[in-house]
């Protein structure tokens, strides 16, 4: 008797989740599904920008270098965003180009990541899903913290490389994206995509 009811009892408690399935138990499983093609998506962005750095740096110069950073990143992210569906964009608290500046709800995770590498954490570790409703759409917000890599430092560091700070001031009159250290917290890749009704 004693065992017929503890079957009863596991079957109704094992039920219970799918046969109760609210907003928030698809919105679980939609960010978990959604964030393995966020950063499949990130990281083709990152790749992208540092192979073409790269090169450009050869053969233009670090000065010319930053004017194909700045046509690149948004160069990539439309052709990224016409063939995945994501929308894609970089942002920091302190931004070299305006258009760069954090939303609100992206401010209050930039906000987090900071407060969380001031204690110490890995910024490795930082990245946040969260299910958004965009102009009525529903959607996932995915974000990811951005390192300064030695890589960086020729343009975003405290020695800037010769040719850089001119180019950087013609382009950038308010640039306050200098002065970073490798290893510091440079801001985070912030992507959305809607979702379709039965995700
Ligand atoms: C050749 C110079 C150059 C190098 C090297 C460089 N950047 Fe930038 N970075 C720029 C420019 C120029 C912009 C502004 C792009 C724009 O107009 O959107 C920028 C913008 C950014 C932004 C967007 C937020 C903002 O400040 O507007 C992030 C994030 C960023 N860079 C991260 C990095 C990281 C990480 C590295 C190293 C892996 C790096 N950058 C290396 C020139 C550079």
């Amino acid at each position: 008797m004693k065992q017929l009811f503890l079957t009863a009892l596991a079957a109704i408690l094992l039920a219970a989740p799918a046969a109760a399935e609210g907003p928030e138990a698809l919105d679980a499983r939609a960010k978990e599904a959604k964030a393995k093609e966020a950063k499949a998506v990130i990281k083709r962005l990152a790749t992208g920008l540092q192979t073409e750095l790269k090169a450009a740096k050869t053969e233009r110069g670090p000065g010319g270098a930053v004017k194909v950073c700045q046509q690149l990143a948004p160069q990539i992210a439309a052709e990224l965003k016409e063939e995945t569906g994501w929308e894609i964009r970089r942002t920091a608290l302190k931004v070299r180009n305006p258009k760069n500046r954090p939303r609100p709800q992206e401010l209050q995770v930039l906000k987090a990541y900071a407060a969380r590498a001031a204690r110490g954490e890995a910024l490795a570790e930082m990245e946040t899903a969260q299910v958004e409703v965009r102009g009525g759409e529903r959607g996932v917000h995915f974000m990811k913290a951005i390192p300064v890599q030695e890589a960086c430092l020729g343009c975003h560091g405290s020695e800037l490389a010769p040719g850089v700070a001119e180019a950087l001031s013609a382009a950038y009159p308010e640039d306050q994206a200098v002065g970073f250290a490798e290893g510091d917290l440079r801001g985070a890749f912030s992507l959305f995509k809607p979702l379709a009704a039965t995700e």
